[in-house]
């Protein structure tokens, strides 16, 4: 059965949420786009303001992160948030910490055992649930704007590593997530107060609720054929790994720097 996508419906939950006060969203609804994140970008430049939405019911050229395709038939989540952070540019990662902190703690709290895994993803059992791309504009060393881009599975089928929420709720007799609009607003809401961490409590706050929700601590990593532990992520969301070495009879401890994108830590295979 196609998954509609009512957007009156969406609109209801999210002012019941908010007791009648207003939201800083402006939502737009597709059928279909080549991708959420380019038509916020075309809308952004026709002057779209600040937490712009655009919502599609399928993509055709979803973009994933590292340049790769993000496949979106119907049945998925894809939305992309407008937003104008004050930051340096070198600080660009960290829109992207707190958004998967902000929809994972949202998730959590309606009842979805969601974590993170480093750096962008959200996973269920160790599967893929889903992923955020954040793209950003900088001048002068400052960004300027950025669309954070987020793909939800839902009821669209998913790769042997992925897992969609209409799975995981199958046992479950009430469900956490009835429906894709009150996903959406956890969603919308998760990427709110992820910012509004970001900007009130700053990055090490923010910082340490990412890794209260990161699957990855104590992971065994191999780099260069050398065994390291993870220990956490640095505010510029590089992995902290930690590395010993051994030298006749002393063992040293160092600890490398990952950039994001230079290793995948994995995902499982096996049934839920
Ligand atoms: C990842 O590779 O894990 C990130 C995937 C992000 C996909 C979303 S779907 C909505 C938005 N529009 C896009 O083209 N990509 C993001």
């Amino acid at each position: 059965m196609p998954v509609e996508f009512d957007c009156q419906k969406l609109e209801l939950a999210l002012k019941t949420e908010t007791k009648g006060e207003n939201y800083p969203f402006s939502l737009h609804i597709f059928d279909s786009v080549a991708s959420t994140n380019q038509t916020l970008w075309n809308l952004l430049a026709e002057g779209a303001k600040p937490w712009s939405v655009v919502i599609a019911k399928q993509q055709t050229a979803g973009r994933g992160q590292w340049g790769r395709q993000w496949i979106s038939p119907t049945g998925g989540l894809y939305l992309s948030v407008a937003i104008a952070p004050k930051l340096e540019a070198s600080a660009s990662y960290q829109l992207t910490l707190a958004s998967a902190w902000g929809i994972a703690s949202h998730l959590h709290q309606l009842g979805v055992d969601v974590g993170i895994k480093w750096p962008n993803d959200l996973v269920i059992n160790s599967r893929k649930l889903g992923g955020i791309l954040t793209e950003t504009k900088i001048n002068n060393g400052y960004i300027t704007q950025a669309v954070i881009g987020v793909g939800i599975n839902w009821k669209n089928p998913v790769p042997e590593t992925g897992i969609n929420l209409e799975m995981w709720q199958a046992s479950y007799i009430t469900k956490p997530i009835s429906c894709l609009e009150m996903l959406t607003w956890a969603v919308l809401r998760g990427i709110e107060s992820g910012m509004e961490c970001l900007a009130q409590e700053g990055i090490s706050i923010l910082l340490s609720r990412y890794l209260g929700l990161l699957s990855n601590i104590g992971d065994k990593v191999y780099i260069d054929n050398l065994a390291g532990t993870v220990v956490g992520v640095t505010s510029q969301g590089k992995l902290r790994v930690s590395m010993e070495t051994y030298d006749k009879t002393d063992i040293n401890t160092t600890e490398l720097y990952i950039e994001p994108g230079t290793i995948s830590l994995g995902y499982r295979k096996s049934s839920i």
